[in-house]
This record gives C-alpha cells, sequence and structure tokens, in this order.
C-alpha cells in the first residue's frame, strides 16, 4: 500500500476546477478559531465560515472531547430497529428551537440527503392521507438544494443539472426573488412580495392538487445570497394553504442563528411545514442533517400503517450517528451557553456596515445581505463567473477565504468574529477588489 506519496492526483475534488486547483493547491493545514492556516504556513481568516458551517470557530473542544467520549463508550449503533440516547437528546434540543407545532425531527447525514428525505416524506404524508396524486414539486430559479437525484431536480441552477438528464419529473420552477434593476437593497426590499403569486400560476396550469410541496431557502444563499422581499414568503405560505401543498423552508445554511435567530422562519415570521438543516447543526465538525416536521406529518404517516409495521420506508445506515449526536448536542450547547444567535444579531449590523462600505467600489455589481450573511457581487469580466473562480484565489493568497458562487462571494462569518476580525476580512475584500479593477 502507498502511504508516501504526496500526489495530488488520486483525489477527485468535489466542485472544484480539479486541473487547476492541483497546478496551484490551496491546502488547510490547520484551522482554530476564525483562522485557518495553508500549507505553507499563511494565516487565512474563513469569511464563509468553511461552507457556512462553523459559526461558533473552528478547533471546538467541546466537541471534540465529546465525540472522542462517544466513540470510546459506544461508537456505533444499528440505526433501524434499535438506537441510543443522544438521538433522542438532540431531536429534543433541535425541536426546542422549532417553531411549534413542528416538533419532529429525522436524521440524515448531510443537506442533500435532508432534501431528498423532504421530498419522501411529502410524498409519503399525501399518500397516506389518501392524496397519492400530489407529485409535482416546486422549487425556484437559482435554488440550491443538494446533489443528490432529489435536490439535483429542485435546482435552479443550470450547470447543476444540465449534464444529469435523469432528475425526477414533475417539477415547477417559479422566479427568483433577485431585482437586478434594484442593487444594494441591504435586508428585504419592500417590493416584489407579488412574485409569489408564481405559484398560484403553477396551481392553474397543472392543478393545485397536484402539488406536493414546495421547496424554498428562506434566503437563497449558494447561489448568491437572495433575500426574500417584505410579504413573499407569508404569500407562499397562503397559497401552499388555499391548495394544500407543502411548504418546505431548506435552512441547511440559515438555520442556527445565520439570520440572527434560532432559523430564519422565525427571523421571518413564516411557519413552514417542513424544515431541512445540516451544516452548522454539529458545527461542522461531523457530518449531519436533519428533516424536523409538522405534528400532523408525523402522526399521518406513523398513524397510517398497520401495528407494529415500519412506517416510513426510508432511512441511512448512519441516521442518528452516535459521533454526529454527540458533536451535535456539545454544538447546541456551545450555541445557547455562549449566546451566540444573539451575539450573531448584534454583530450583523457592523458586519452589513463593512460590506456596504464596498459600494461605491468599480468592480463591485451588487451587494446583498440579512444577519450574518452578504453576497458581493462582481462585475464578470465577460466569462460569468470567471473573476469570480480567479477572485476566491486571489482572496486566499490575501489571507481570507470566500466560497464563490460564479461572480458572488458569500460571506458569511463565524459568531464568535470580534469586530476587529470583520474588519480584516473587509480589508481583504478591499485590497481583492482592488487587483481586479
Ligand atoms: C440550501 C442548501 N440545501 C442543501 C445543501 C446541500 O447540503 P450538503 O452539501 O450538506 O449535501 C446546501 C449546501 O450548501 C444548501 O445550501
Amino acid at each position: 500500500m502507498r502511504t508516501d506519496s504526496n500526489s495530488l492526483e488520486s483525489y477527485w475534488m468535489p466542485f472544484t476546477a480539479n486541473r487547476d486547483f492541483k497546478a496551484d493547491p490551496r491546502l488547510v493545514a490547520k484551522s482554530q478559531g476564525v483562522y485557518c492556516w495553508d500549507h505553507k504556513g499563511g494565516r487565512v481568516i474563513d469569511g464563509s465560515s468553511g461552507l457556512f458551517c462553523c459559526p461558533a470557530g473552528h478547533g471546538r473542544e467541546e466537541i471534540a472531547d465529546a465525540v472522542h467520549q462517544q466513540m470510546v463508550t459506544n461508537d456505533y449503533v444499528a440505526a433501524f430497529g434499535t438506537a441510543h440516547p443522544g438521538q433522542f437528546t438532540l431531536a429534543e434540543m433541535i425541536a426546542r428551537q422549532l417553531p411549534e407545532p413542528i416538533n419532529h425531527v429525522f436524521f440524515t447525514n448531510s443537506g442533500s440527503e435532508s432534501i431528498d428525505t423532504a421530498i419522501k416524506i411529502a410524498l409519503a404524508f399525501h399518500r397516506a392521507k389518501g392524496e397519492g396524486q400530489r407529485t409535482r414539486f416546486v422549487s425556484r430559479e437559482r435554488a440550491y438544494h443538494g446533489v443528490n437525484m432529489g435536490g439535483t431536480s429542485l435546482s435552479g441552477m443550470v450547470r447543476n443539472r444540465e449534464t444529469f438528464h435523469t432528475t425526477l419529473p414533475n417539477v415547477s420552477l417559479i422566479r427568483h426573488t433577485w431585482d437586478p434593476s434594484e442593487p444594494f437593497v441591504r435586508g428585504q426590499a419592500d417590493k416584489g412580495a407579488e412574485l409569489a403569486d408564481d405559484l398560484e400560476r403553477v396551481a392553474a396550469n397543472f392543478g393545485g392538487g397536484t402539488v406536493a410541496a414546495v421547496f424554498v431557502e428562506p434566503i437563497a444563499g449558494s447561489t448568491g445570497v437572495l433575500v426574500p422581499p417584505m410579504g413573499y414568503l407569508q404569500r407562499l405560505r397562503d397559497i401552499c394553504d388555499r391548495h394544500g401543498m407543502l411548504l418546505v423552508f431548506d435552512e441547511v445554511i440559515t438555520g442556527f442563528g445565520r439570520t440572527g435567530k434560532g432559523f430564519a422562519s422565525e427571523s421571518f415570521g413564516v411557519i413552514p411545514d417542513m424544515i431541512t438543516m445540516a451544516k452548522a447543526l454539529t458545527n461542522g465538525a461531523i457530518p449531519m442533517g436533519a428533516v424536523a416536521v409538522r405534528d400532523e406529518i408525523y402522526e399521518t404517516v406513523t398513524g397510517a400503517a398497520g401495528e407494529g409495521a415500519i412506517e416510513l420506508f426510508h432511512g441511512y445506515t448512519y441516521s442518528g450517528h452516535p459521533a454526529a449526536c454527540a458533536a451535535g448536542i456539545a454544538t447546541q450547547e456551545i450555541f445557547e451557553a455562549e449566546a451566540l444567535y444573539e451575539r450573531a444579531a448584534e454583530l450583523s449590523d457592523y458586519f452589513l456596515d463593512g460590506i456596504w462600505s464596498l459600494k461605491d467600489h468599480k468592480a463591485v455589481r451588487d451587494l446583498r445581505g440579512y444577519g450574518m450573511l452578504a453576497g458581493v457581487e462582481v462585475h464578470d469580466d465577460g466569462v460569468p463567473g470567471r473573476r469570480g473562480g480567479r477572485m476566491q484565489k486571489d482572496l486566499f493568497w490575501n489571507g481570507m477565504h470566500v466560497k464563490f458562487t460564479g461572480d458572488v462571494g458569500i460571506v458569511a462569518p463565524p459568531f464568535v468574529s470580534e469586530r476587529s476580525h470583520i474588519d480584516e476580512m473587509i480589508g481583504c475584500l478591499s485590497k481583492t477588489l482592488d487587483m481586479h479593477v
């Protein structure tokens, strides 16, 4: 067995320009707090909390200790038909943070698995109610719901679907909410709630009674932080109610404090039927996702099965893995003990002031933001996404990690950041933008 190779060839990197990366690699060798260190020893501030996963900062010993303890006490428990205490504890900790009547939590191992699970729960719910004809799903342009077949089918990003034709049938996309003619809107736009009426058009064209569920990210994150206009989410809720469609909030990015409250559902005052989550659930330390559902969904699906019968023929070998639960419990304890959601809410204005200080920069096309999440969109250089890709690299060597999608940098600092860290991030962004005029 080879163990001494320095080659980068064997590993096929996800969502990465492999050839380009391997010619000029950017390896992270260490991470602590809000910083990482590259393989040459350079310090890099983590402006995107990894991939929006690590609001409590890197290297949290409480999480590492909890996982270690769990591993030496009870390393794996069969996920089907048996259980361990951590699953119940964590499910309850999550449910306590969710709006009533969302009280039941199904564990997965990622955001993508959460989406596919939510799709299947929606189908199972309608079937249990005797409405098995509801097989259509609605999503939005510029949506990102992960990369499994369900999430790919709901994707509103052309590059994520054009190669993969074998996606789910019966998916309708409604428009996204970004208005390019109104740039630099901080927070929610006043106009645009009527875009939700696209959903009525789907109902008019296909029959409202054929739609199983509508999936939306309360703030579309991965495609560049598209904040919902005032009243938009409530309007979606009302239309869903009118037609018996389930409303699913994909809170894989917005969950666990990113909007200044536990969940965006609370920030925007709209209660969906299901909430998908992952990422910050374990502070990114161990892969884990979850789908939380209303009582009615859980009760209808479980109630429809015969006595002693399995109710939902779905689950993963690693659903609620002991290590993930230990990491999740320790993470939730940190969130509470350090009041990190409140801290995110307090820091948000300072952070967004910093982002908005870039407004007049020649390279900047638009700025969008809410809570501790902001999109910095640069003008393309003639080839969409090329400048963004170059900026991501330049930023890294200038000392900051930012996840870019196309020409939008998605800035999402850890909540444990101090104001000086925010200043450092804005300084790196400004310096790097200067290199791109
Ligand atoms: C809103 C949303 N849903 C789903 C996913 C997929 O999550 P994962 O990469 O953990 O599968 C992501 C990932 O960024 C996301 O932002």
